[in-house]
């Protein structure tokens, strides 16, 4: 038994600082901003038509493979309502697949999609599934290196860096708009450039985008709207984001009949199906009026202020986000330079957890002095942090 247990594809994977960092937040009685989940449930309404799913036997048994149709139309819809202007729009029945959320969603359209030996760009820092999803595919990563400006104040895409990553073995893009972590919103002209490429190297494009409705500067624009990026696109959404219950993990993937009948091959050798009565739901929850998305949107953005108000206080350098719900911070100005070593004493220090951005990176220097705060908490929590960090 001297061969380890944990395959090599898997082997760099081992555990996740989240669970390391939300263990420290619980031995140190710190408020915990590294992970981002919601400190409140969603909408009232979306909870009771989850329990009348449930009491009317709706879903309990397995739902269809594709996904309860209600929930298929209700993705179609609200597709069509806020990106048909865009030119977008999709078929219910042959271009909507319901998954286990969009990790389940990244993992099956990774394990679908691609070959052994084939190479994956995907924006550094980037969302800790894709690179192990990749591996488990037998694919090779490429980063492509999202970088901040002083200027902007925001982290831009190098599109010279881009261009320069693809090779003749490049498959597919596997992009992230909004950013977690660094709650960039890639412009209209960074998106046109990106299909532009994919277009003219004949590449598949993967795109992440399950906090389209987090977007407090600017718009979200779906990157299956651009020219020639329909055909070639996988878009994810979820509704752990926008309608704030995670724990159900109900997300979808869009994209037309042929690439959708490739993730589903995946998809049904992974869970089949999950969250019957949930789709339920979130089929209710897609329908809810405009005033709901903007009032989701007024009130993270209310708290997205209180939390960067009160990092500036503190000394941080603070790169406001566009959209998500995390703030990437930089720990240069106290006089840090190690997020690692910063956020394993942060709980001590100032009695609040973060997540130190390395671990979003191949190029762990390129994230060494970066610091990511969640801001899906409670007003109150977040002030009480604002006012624990001026401790530092
Ligand atoms: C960029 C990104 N993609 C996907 C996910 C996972 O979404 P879900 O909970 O729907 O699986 C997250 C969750 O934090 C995320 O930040």
């Amino acid at each position: 038994m001297d061969r380890p247990l944990l395959n090599r594809r898997l082997a760099a994977f081992g555990t996740t600082i989240f669970a390391e960092m939300s263990a420290l937040a619980v031995r140190t009685g710190a408020i915990n901003l590294g992970q981002g989940f919601p400190d409140a449930d969603g909408p009232e309404e979306v909870r009771e038509a989850a329990v009348r799913a449930l009491r009317d036997g709706r879903g309990n048994q397995y739902p269809p493979g594709p996904g309860v149709p209600e929930l298929r139309t209700a993705v179609a819809a609200h597709q069509q309502r806020f990106y048909g202007h865009l030119g977008l729009g999709c078929d219910p029945d042959t271009e909507v697949l319901v998954t286990a959320g969009a990790t389940e969603a990244i993992a099956a359209a990774l394990l679908a999609l691609l070959e052994p030996g084939d190479e994956v760009i995907a924006l550094e820092p980037y969302y800790d599934s894709y690179a192990a999803c990749i591996a488990m595919a037998g694919a090779r990563r490429v980063p492509v290196t999202l970088r901040p400006s002083a200027e902007t104040g925001r982290y831009h895409l190098d599109l010279d860096e881009l261009r320069d990553a693809i090779t003749g073995d490049t498959r597919l893009l596997l992009l992230n708009t909004p950013h977690n972590p660094t709650g960039t919103v890639l412009s209209r002209d960074e998106l046109a450039a990106v299909a532009e490429l994919a277009v003219e190297h004949g590449l598949l494009v993967v795109t992440d985008e399950v906090y389209e409705h987090l977007v407090f500067e600017g718009e979200h624009l779906p990157l299956a709207s651009f020219p020639g990026m329909r055909e070639r696109t996988v878009t994810i959404g979820s509704a752990g984001k926008t309608f704030s219950f995670t724990g159900w993990k109900v997300g979808w993937v869009t994209a037309p009949a042929d690439l959708i009948g490739a993730v589903r091959s995946a998809k049904q050798f992974l869970t089949y199906v999950s969250a019957g009565p949930f789709q339920y739901a979130v089929a209710e929850a897609l329908a809810l009026p405009d005033s709901y998305f903007t009032a989701l949107r007024d009130d993270l953005r209310a708290k997205r202020d209180i939390l960067a108000t009160g990092l500036a206080d503190a000394g941080f350098g603070v790169f406001r986000p566009a959209g998500t719900y995390f703030i990437t911070t930089d720990i240069r100005p106290l006089g840090e330079t190690d997020g690692f070593a910063f956020c394993r004493s942060l709980p001590e220090r100032a009695g609040v957890v973060a997540i130190p951005n390395a671990v979003f990176y191949d190029h762990q220097d390129e994230g060494a002095p970066f610091v990511r705060f969640a801001f899906c908490k409670s007003v109150s929590l977040l002030e009480e942090a604002a006012s624990r960090l001026k401790r530092l």
